[in-house]
């Protein structure tokens, strides 16, 4: 979480900050604040004004000399010390002669802290961030050369962290590190930058260099020199940015998180574009293996976080259907402290909108340590994730700004089936003629999207009935449960109430006895046997007095007897069904959140990327 940009040699570097900081909320937004050489000194601001924190920011930098070109800036996710202006980033040395900004956690900051209070430094806030500045304050006292001490203060440190630095006394140069959190940088006209990802940079250069871990960069006008832990000079990977900054702005629409739900039409059109090739095979991405590693695999494993890992359930169904092979998802976090046994023979597939999420990179790594064949599917180009594993596939939804995800969501779901089909396709599970024959449904999709995006009336009628309850469940069943999770955990990040998603057979070993009278059963019906299961649960909880909200198919007759409000969506085939039935899901989070007046871009207490455990 936290976003970092900096500049270095450009007239308007303020005003480039600023804007990158505005870009960045969605990594966080419980303060912010910017810090610049200024003829010999530093010249620093911050803010902590909650959801208004960037804002607040610009409003205090009216004051600022018109003649900064060197600067950092920096929005904070609060992981260590309250959200308060005192633990906003930069933080200053003892000599205010330093700032520095940081995303990540220092775990070891504590005892850190203990020796450099010892040594008479003195604290300012409660972050973990700031023993970083006294650190190097320290290390420059050996030689006074910037990158030298940056490494050196890397050499103290345990933990996760992209960090820059802006020194009043090393003009026009700034400096970066990182180990775990990423950090990418990019020139262009003779201006350096360095940003927590592309989002920073977008609109200024057209190429950006992934940093490896424990790498130091020393940006100057026109030049970035990055070196290795053993100080050798490395050239960084770089990755083409297609995105315009256009993509980052609202376009008309209220808010990011309408525009990127009326944009799924054609992320999922993107994702599913160009994946035949002339022979009718399925085409992923940057693949760096040998086919015959897949055809090898007896074993798939899923891991992701949050709304990545409901895709990775969906996607579960297909791989076992189509390829036939057994297929576990995991919750990363989980994944990765538990004693899973990996092997070539197991294909670990990690999911994730950013490809950064900490726990989901750290899950891809650890299996690729273990001899797993690993793919991570990305929104992301050149993300952490892509570059840790053996093959990447994206999703190709473009920029998502709103917290909660939706398109990506989406667009992961048919990523998974693609990746599904290929499997099936290199094991021999499935015809040509059957995988062309999904493949056609698949792209039935972005019009039924289109046409369920479209029609807002019915839900937000709905949402104006239901809105009042504090408690909330949603059930599902085979693929409808994939699409509960998903429901209830958009509805509690940006509504704020309490929405459990359960597997509807589960109801009756407990969650039953909080049903009563108030309590609102959001319930997904798809077509086929388990319809049949689903009315008879739906009966359960009517019986004990819940008002019951019902997504069923076109076709379904029987719903209107049994749902006090019913949301449709048109009949398509069951794997292609939970990808329209989140559409209705999202909306009436959406409508529920705003009848409450919620900020649905920023909701409180979340960030976007999740890079810290
Ligand atoms: C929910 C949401 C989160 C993310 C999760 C993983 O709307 O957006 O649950 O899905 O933080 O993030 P990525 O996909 O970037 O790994």
């Amino acid at each position: 979480m936290c976003g970092i940009i900096g500049v270095v040699g450009s007239a308007g570097a303020l005003e480039t900050v600023l804007e990158g900081l505005r870009r960045l909320e969605y990594r966080g937004y419980d303060s912010a604040g910017v810090a610049f050489q200024d003829h010999g000194d530093l010249w620093s601001r911050r803010a902590a004004e909650g959801t208004r924190s960037v804002e607040a920011l610009v409003e205090t930098c009216g004051d600022a000399p018109a003649t900064l070109t060197v600067g950092i800036g920096h929005t904070r996710w609060a992981t260590h010390g309250n959200p308060t202006e005192i633990n906003a980033h930069p933080h200053l040395d003892c000599g205010k002669r330093l700032g520095l900004i940081h995303n990540g956690i220092i775990e070891n900051h504590a005892e850190l802290k203990a020796a450099l209070e010892a040594l008479g430094h003195g604290f300012r806030s409660g972050t973990d961030t700031e023993v970083m500045v006294h650190l190097l304050e320290d290390e420059l006292r050996t030689d006074g050369d910037l990158v030298a001490a940056t490494r050196r203060m890397l050499g103290h440190l345990r933990g996760a962290f992209a960090v820059a630095v802006v020194s009043a006394d090393h003009p026009d140069q700034l400096v970066a590190a990182r180990r775990v959190s990423p950090l990418i940088v990019g020139m262009s006209d003779g201006v350096s930058y360095l940003g927590s990802d592309i989002p920073a940079l977008m609109g200024k250069v057209d190429r950006v260099f992934a940093i490896e871990e424990d790498h130091v960069v020393d940006l100057r006008p026109g030049s970035i020199v990055v070196t290795n832990a053993e100080g050798q000079v490395v050239s960084p990977q770089s990755v083409e940015i297609t995105w315009t900054s256009e993509v980052a702005e609202k376009g008309g629409y209220a808010d990011f998180m309408t525009k990127e739900i009326h944009e799924q039409p054609e992320a999922i059109a993107a994702t599913l574009a160009s994946r035949i090739d002339a022979t009718g095979s399925i085409q992923l991405d940057d693949m760096d293996f040998d086919e015959e590693d897949l055809r090898q695999i007896d074993k798939v494993v899923i891991v992701g976080c949050g709304s990545s890992y409901h895709a990775g359930l969906v996607g579960k169904f297909a791989i076992e259907r189509w390829a036939g092979l057994p297929t576990e998802v995991d919750i990363a976090s989980e994944f990765r402290y538990r004693d899973a046994k990996f092997g070539p023979s197991t294909l670990v597939i990690g999911v994730s909108q950013s490809g950064e999420t900490i726990d989901t990179l750290e899950a891809i790594k650890q299996a690729r340590k273990g001899g797993s064949t690993v793919i991570a599917i990305s929104n992301i180009v050149g993300a952490s994730m892509t570059r840790e594993a053996d093959g990447a596939m994206y999703t190709r939804a473009g920029l998502e700004v709103s917290v909660a995800s939706t398109k990506t969501v989406l667009a992961q779901v048919i990523a998974l089936e693609l990746l599904a089909l290929r499997l099936a396709e290199l094991r021999g599970t499935r015809s040509a003629e059957e995988i062309e024959q999904i493949v056609r449904e698949l792209h039935s999709l972005p019009a039924f999207v289109a046409g369920l995006v479209g029609a807002t009336k019915r839900v937000e009628e709905v949402a104006a009935g239901i809105s009042s309850a504090r408690d909330y469940f949603f059930l599902g069943r085979h693929l409808g449960y994939p699409v509960a999770l998903e429901g209830a955990l958009k509805l509690k990040e940006i509504s704020y109430l309490r929405a459990e998603g359960y597997p509807a057979g589960e109801l009756k070993h407990g969650p039953i006895a909080l049903i009563e009278p108030g309590v609102v059963v959001v319930a997904v019906v798809l077509s086929g046997p388990m319809a049949e299961k689903m009315y008879s649960n739906i009966a359960e909880v009517k019986a004990r007095g819940a008002t019951v909200v019902v997504v069923a198919e076109a076709s379904d007759q029987v719903v209107e007897s049994v749902a006090d409000y019913v949301l449709r969506i048109p009949d398509v085939a069951d794997f292609a069904a939970p990808v329209l039935a989140m559409v209705p899901l999202q909306q009436l989070a959406y409508a529920i959140a705003k009848s409450r007046g919620i900020d649905v871009d920023r909701p409180r207490n979340l960030a976007k990327t999740v890079t810290v455990e």
